[in-house]
């Protein structure tokens, strides 16, 4: 039954407080009918899908057989699609995946899996896409569809415009789709054009669906889908078609559904702070007026009527709210030295802070809070920029094998005694000029990759006022030894955080990554962090220290969540913009809004802060860089 505070969806979903919980709800569905079906002695079909959505779901189905003596052997499995193009044991194929991640640590026969396959010649991919219905059809068809959804709303490989009665087919890539995947094939330009995936028809067909998603980045195309008329524009809205969906998504992910963005306009509440900010904002911003001319009456017009009563009148609560979104900007992120700090972020003393800025790769400290980096150090305090982990795989061939060309052609100008061939002298030269667009980088080129990600974030770093010393690389095994979306942390990983934590002895700490996808890189990074602040929680300098959260750097923090907001002028903006400029592999790389560069993508989320403050009638700065505090006991 629909509760009242799901008014406005159309598709039943449940909140779960992490991915882990979802993942275990949806196992449940799929191991009860699994069981259910083996006392039947019937066959049970399923339709599985990739990516970093459901590895919690196969890591516990993989648990249950090897645990629970869960058989899958009356299992058949169908998957939802392929990248078209790539060899079967292409690290990257689907068809790998799903042998890494479950076909190979459980018992279905090897008849009984279909992946699509990517190889097939062009001329026969129609003919082939009707094998793969005919042959759902005789299993039986669809019992459980498992889905994740794309930040372009795809489900399958369908993207927008793609039919609510598409079948499987041959599909050209979204620009946005192949720029996510980009750093799995270490480029966007090895990312496949093509894919060949089951249709929005065929998986309407399935008896049941459960679609899952995680993290802050699949908030807003959830809430389409979920709660907006059902369109091609996102095509997993069409499931809105089918009464037996289930979306399970974690916290991050349900941030924008009206019964969390707007709690109040669904059901009864209880108000907290952020609460009532997030109310008096969103006021203002329907309203289109500063905070302080907000009157009694748009209060109680826009649903908030509860709220005036319980802490009005206007006038008294605008005062509260303007004050206190006023006193979390400050130019003194480090604290104001000999003031008065009770209502200040940060605090006065000591006057000079160590600050600890960790960046889960070269770059996503930079984006987010480069602005905030020259200010402490401009102000005294001293800075340390970590970046954890290397970031090699973010580097594409094209520009590695630029700089091997430069490296080999100085060392061959020094040394024209020695050879004629600057290649020998630079190994990885002929190993990357050798290289096919889509194998697997050695170890020697991601060792040379992570010089060039090195020597870039000096040069960034630089230009945030850091000299070298400021600016560490710990290299974190974990990444060295994987994969974007199979990392695997390892106990030394956090105990070179501890290393690093103890030796600073931070008064702040920046760090990033509390809400994004489990399996990303940034979240990956924040439950070392986590693990690591846990075991210096007992060291004496503990605590004096405060954490501070920053947003990953293509997403905006929202401005009612912000307890720290710092101001950048024009030219401090010029400088940080500049300073990404100069970080010449990511062009391109970041994973961010569509068509925009990481410097620009960095810009324009600073504009937008400022713009937002200015409309609620604070004072007009150039650009915000904005924090939340990490309260979380440990
Ligand atoms: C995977 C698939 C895609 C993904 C989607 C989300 O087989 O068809 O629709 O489910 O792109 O990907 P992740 O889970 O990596 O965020």
């Amino acid at each position: 039954m629909k509760s009242e505070s799901q008014f406005y969806e159309k598709i039943n979903t449940v909140i779960c407080r992490n991915a882990s919980e979802a993942s275990e709800e949806v196992a449940r569905h799929v191991i009860n009918l699994i069981r259910q079906r083996a006392e039947a002695s019937r066959p049970v079909v399923l339709g599985l899908a990739t990516g970093s959505t459901p590895l919690l779901l196969y890591k516990r189905l993989i648990q249950a057989h090897r645990e629970e003596g869960l058989s899958l052997a009356h299992v058949i499995t169908f998957n939802l699609d392929e990248y078209y193009g790539l060899e079967r044991e292409h690290p990257e194929s689907y068809w790998r995946f799903m042998h890494d991640q479950l076909f190979d640590h459980v018992d279905i026969p090897k008849e009984n899996i279909h992946v699509p396959d990517g190889t097939v010649p062009r001329d026969e991919v129609f003919e082939y896409c009707q094998g793969y219905e005919a042959a759902i059809a005789a299993a039986g068809g669809l019992d459980i569809q498992i889905l994740g959804i794309g930040r372009t709303g795809h489900i399958g490989f369908n993207e927008p415009g793609s039919s609510g009665d598409s079948l499987t087919r041959m599909v050209t890539l979204d620009r946005l789709t192949r720029k996510d995947a980009a750093r799995d094939f270490q480029g966007e330009n090895a990312v496949p054009r093509n894919a060949i995936t089951m249709g929005i028809g065929t998986i309407l067909k399935a008896k049941k669906i459960f679609l899952m998603a995680w993290g802050q980045s699949k908030a807003e195309v959830l809430a389409k889908a979920i709660e907006e008329e059902p369109t091609a524009a996102l095509p997993a809205s069409f499931l809105q078609r089918h009464d037996q969906v289930t979306f399970y998504i974690d916290q991050a992910a349900s941030s924008e559904l009206t019964r969390i963005k707007r709690p109040w306009l669904v059901g009864p509440m209880q108000w907290d702070r952020l609460l009532i900010r997030k109310a008096v904002i969103w006021l203002a911003m329907e309203r289109d007026k500063p905070v302080l001319k907000l009157r009694d009456e748009d209060y109680s017009e826009y649903g908030l009527a509860e709220l005036i009563t319980d802490y009005g009148p206007a006038y008294d609560l605008n005062i509260a709210i303007f004050n206190d979104l006023q006193r979390a900007i400050t130019g003194w992120p480090g604290g104001k030295p000999d003031a008065d700090d009770t209502h200040r972020p940060e605090r006065a003393t000591p006057k000079q802070k160590r600050s600890l800025v960790l960046s889960p790769e070269p770059l996503v400290a930079e984006m987010s809070m480069g602005a905030t980096i020259r200010r402490l150090v401009s102000q005294g305090h001293t800075v340390t920029l970590a970046h954890l982990c290397s970031g090699n795989l973010g580097v594409s061939d094209r520009d590695a094998l630029h700089a091997a060309e430069f490296a080999s052609s100085v060392i061959a100008e020094e040394d024209t005694v020695a050879t004629n061939d600057g290649s020998s002298r630079i190994p990885v030269l002929k190993e990357l000029r050798e290289k096919s667009p889509y194998q697997e980088d050695s170890p020697t080129v991601r060792d040379f990759k992570g010089l060039i990600r090195r020597s870039e974030a000096m040069t960034t770093g630089r230009a945030l006022s850091l000299t070298t010393p400021q600016i560490r690389h710990l290299d974190l095994p974990f990444y060295e030894k994987g994969r974007y979306r199979r990392f695997k942390p390892l106990d030394e990983d956090v105990d070179k955080l501890v290393e690093l934590l103890r030796e600073i002895r931070p008064h702040q700490i920046y760090m990033t990554g509390h809400l994004s996808d489990p399996s990303s890189l940034d979240a990956v990074s924040f439950g070392l962090f986590r693990q690591a602040v846990e075991q210096v929680s007992q060291d004496d300098w503990w605590e004096g220290c405060r954490v501070w959260l920053y947003s990953p750097a293509d997403a905006l923090m929202p401005c009612y969540v912000s307890e720290m907001s710092v101001p950048v002028s024009p030219d401090e903006l010029h400088e940080k913009v500049k300073a990404i400029y100069s970080y010449h592999s990511q062009r391109s790389q970041v994973p961010g809004v569509d068509n925009q560069e990481a410097w620009d993508v960095a810009r324009s989320l600073g504009l937008k802060a400022a713009e937002e403050i200015d409309a609620l009638g604070l004072a007009e700065y150039e650009a915000l860089e904005r924090f939340q505090r990490w309260y979380e006991q440990v």
